[in-house]
């Protein structure tokens, strides 16, 4: 396709003090073409009507379509194809994608909203191909029918208990509302992903601009009954990528609605992640964790802070705090591909970045790939590096 030129042999950062990490270079078209072998490699080795999960002791791991991480590999592949150009890698994105189309077959809980929006979503903002959308049409259905008027959000996980748990990951997946709405002429998809947005400012954010994970609610009176942590170090703590679901997920929903309120969460959430990321370009799994526990990095935490601090630099009104976002991700970006993270040619199984954490206390995928660190990442590249071939 036209628009689909050979990136330059490297792009130089131009912002950052001198000597900043941040105005060194990246290579850009070399992690470009390393993503699509690796794509290719993955593409190979995944069984039909699988996907990959992770690589552990040597092995790849794959899941069926009902887990939550199903619809990233597809969304890695059509990055890759934006910024290799590369044929087989888009034939891969798009028989990737088709085993995401029967949105019936997986459909569990609000996880849907990945599931779909980053294996069909991304194909159609690509392609503006009409077969994905009755897929997007059907998981925004799913999604709304988990809406309750009574807590103002959705039920993020399913429980045999008379409690409505909502996580704060759940703030990515209002994305495929927001769009759906839109594209079908549906305001009430509009509306709930708003209620459950500024239900999730009142009840799951601290004063510092950090997060609960989860707040359980009463499905009956809408009161919040309990605030903790499942995945993180402890209920007080700041859960790493539960950190970035909320920056990334505040920053879209501003750019979905143009409502201020969505922004200044976002900048909120920035201002506290600023000063540790500095210090820390790929953080721990937990903000809080103490030693030993917290020398174990998250990469995907960093990967999605990346491409949400690329978006909220193009988007904050205060200028020096847009300044710091851009610069921020940059430098986040520099870190992931350095050899500490990024793969060589070849290496762990076709995944492209190391050392992330899935569930740390429970021993789950920890110190491993992950295939949605992969996928962040490849989308903050495009969406620092190409931009023009993203716009809607
Ligand atoms: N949404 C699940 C996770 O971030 O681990």
């Amino acid at each position: 396709m036209k628009y689909l030129l050979p990136l330059i042999i490297s792009i130089a950062f131009s912002a950052g003090a001198p000597g900043h990490e941040a105005n060194r270079t990246l290579p850009v078209d070399s992690i470009a073409s390393l993503s699509a072998g690796q794509c290719l490699i993955l593409g190979r080795a995944v069984p039909p009507g699988m996907m990959p999960r992770t690589f552990q002791d040597g092995q790849l791991v794959c899941s069926d379509l009902k887990r939550w991480t199903s619809g990233f590999f597809p969304g890695t592949c059509w990055y890759s194809y934006l910024l290799s150009g590369r044929e087989e890698v888009r034939a891969l994105a798009e028989n990737f994608t088709e085993r995401m189309l029967d949105v019936d077959s997986y459909f569990r809980d609000h996880d849907i909203g990945f599931q779909i929006m980053c294996s069909a979503g991304i194909a159609y903002r690509i392609t503006k191909d009409d077969k994905y959308l009755p897929a997007i049409r059907r998981a925004a259905e799913f999604l709304a029918a988990r809406y309750s008027p009574i807590t103002g959000t959705i039920k993020s996980w399913n429980s045999s208990k008379p409690v409505s748990k909502v996580i704060v990951d759940n703030m990515m997946n209002l994305e495929l509302l927001t769009f759906a709405s839109r594209q079908f002429g549906v305001p009430e998809w509009m509306e709930i992903a708003e209620s459950h947005a500024d239900k999730t400012i009142a009840n799951h954010f601290r004063e510092d601009g950090s997060s609960f994970h989860l707040v359980e609610y009463d499905p009956g009176s809408g009161a919040v009954l309990v605030k903790k942590t499942v995945q993180g170090y402890s209920d007080e703590s700041a859960w790493s990528r539960g950190q970035a679901w909320g920056l990334y997920g505040f920053t879209m929903m501003y750019r979905e609605t143009g409502e201020e309120r969505y922004l200044h969460q976002a900048e909120k959430i920035a201002r506290f992640l600023l000063p540790l990321v500095a210090e820390r370009p790929v953080p721990a799994w937990d903000f809080n964790a103490p030693e030993p526990l917290s020398t174990q990095d998250d990469a995907s935490a960093a990967a999605i802070m990346a491409s949400a601090f690329v978006e909220l630099g193009t988007l904050s009104l205060d200028k020096a705090l847009a300044y710091r976002c851009s610069s921020m991700a940059r430098t986040i970006l520099k870190e992931l591909a350095s050899p500490r993270y990024l793969a060589a040619p070849g290496e762990i199984g076709g995944f492209l970045l190391k050392h992330s954490t899935g569930h740390y206390k429970a021993g789950s995928e920890v110190d491993v790939p992950l295939t949605y660190a992969d996928y962040y990442f490849m989308e903050a590249l495009c969406r620092e590096f190409r931009p023009d071939l993203l716009r809607r």
